[in-house]
């Protein structure tokens, strides 16, 4: 089958190891499916898998993908779910301490066919496309749980997302918006600041600039380009959910003195469930929400997404058709 993977990793320059041509075909295997993938989402979690960053060199040649939508043996329309629990877990999912995602240890979604858990398949509403249930199994999941499950917000609530263009940022704003939160978010592209007022945001900000009051909650993926601007952009005793660190885990100021003085809550976020996915996919099919994609390319064609994401050219999800 043809696919994206990884044959090498290199820190400074991710998409040396990366290929896109022949893998053997998936081997069904007790209590799983094999999925005909129709549409794949890249996920900034391939690029790190591609620097050597959450997927071991020893587990090389390796499928690339988190997110994909397609159609099971059974002729069903699925979504595929992309966490996969330790033999015999109970429970929330994300909880497993020996969880792994797709194309952590087995192959992932950039392909013609996946093999997942039959329990990781999610029915795809007859109202989403292929290529906007492909958005949903990472990005769009992660910012489900950071704003429903973590954030212990309510409608009318004000939220601050960093990074206004990234896929879990859009999906941010998207869902956020739709769910009656006041959204703010920031960029340090005056377009991507325009384009998210145009999804959702109710006000977008260059980063660092300070805020005309202080918010509720805010959405971190950025890290530590973003960390002192979102503990002095909350008000007291607000929450920060952070999921991801794209610009390092190693900020200048870890802001110790202003957390605790601020009685701020730290939440970290991880994906979520499987149904979470299923409400997920529920919820952006009765709002109308079409999740905002950047580009859409064959998967043959699949480095020029890879590049567009290296380069940080995105505004919403990159997806491949298949
Ligand atoms: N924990 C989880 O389960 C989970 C799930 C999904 C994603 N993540 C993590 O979350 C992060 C985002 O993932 P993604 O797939 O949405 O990636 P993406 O589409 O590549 O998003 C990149 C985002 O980061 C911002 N950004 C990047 N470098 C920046 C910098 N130096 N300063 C300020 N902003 C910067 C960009 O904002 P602008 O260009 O608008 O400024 C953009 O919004 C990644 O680190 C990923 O690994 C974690």
């Amino acid at each position: 089958m043809l696919a994206a993977y990884a044959v090498s990793q290199s820190p400074t320059d991710p998409l040396s190891g990366l290929v896109v041509g022949q893998r053997p075909d998936p081997a069904a295997r007790p209590g799983w499916s094999v999925v005909k993938l129709r549409a794949a989402g890249l996920n900034h979690h391939d690029v790190w898998s591609l620097r050597g960053t959450g997927l071991p060199a020893d587990r090389l040649p390796m499928v690339l993908g988190c997110d994909g939508a397609g159609v099971d043996e059974a002729g069903n329309e699925v979504i595929v779910h992309a966490v996969v629990p330790s033999d015999g877990w109970v429970g929330d999912e994300t909880l497993d301490p020996a969880r792994t995602l797709l194309s952590e240890l087995y192959d992932g979604t950039l392909a013609e066919y996946v093999a997942v858990p039959s329990r990781n398949l999610v029915p795809k509403p007859a109202g989403l496309s292929f290529e906007h249930a492909a958005c949903l199994s990472t990005a769009w999941l992660t910012a489900y749980r950071m704003l429903f499950v973590n954030a212990g917000l309510t409608p009318g609530a004000t939220v601050l997302v960093q990074g206004a263009g990234g896929g879990v940022s859009t999906a941010l704003t998207q869902l956020g918006s739709a769910a009656g939160y006041r959204v703010w978010t920031t960029s340090r592209d005056e377009g991507k600041r325009a384009r998210a007022l145009e999804i959702g945001a109710d006000q977008a900000f260059s980063p660092g600039e300070r805020l005309p009051e202080r918010v509720d909650a805010v959405m971190e993926t950025v890290g530590a380009a973003t960390w002192s601007h979102s503990v002095n952009s909350l008000r007291p005793g607000g929450t920060i959910v952070i999921s991801g660190a794209t610009s390092g885990d190693a900020p200048a100021k870890a802001e110790l003195t202003k957390i605790f003085f601020k009685q701020l809550r730290v939440v970290g976020s991880t994906m979520g469930t499987r149904s979470e996915l299923e409400r997920l996919a529920n919820f952006v099919v009765h709002q109308g929400i079409t999740p905002v994609i950047d580009s859409a390319f064959a998967l043959a064609d699949a480095r020029r997404g890879f590049e567009k994401m290296v380069a940080g050219d995105v505004f919403g999800k990159v997806v491949f058709t298949i």
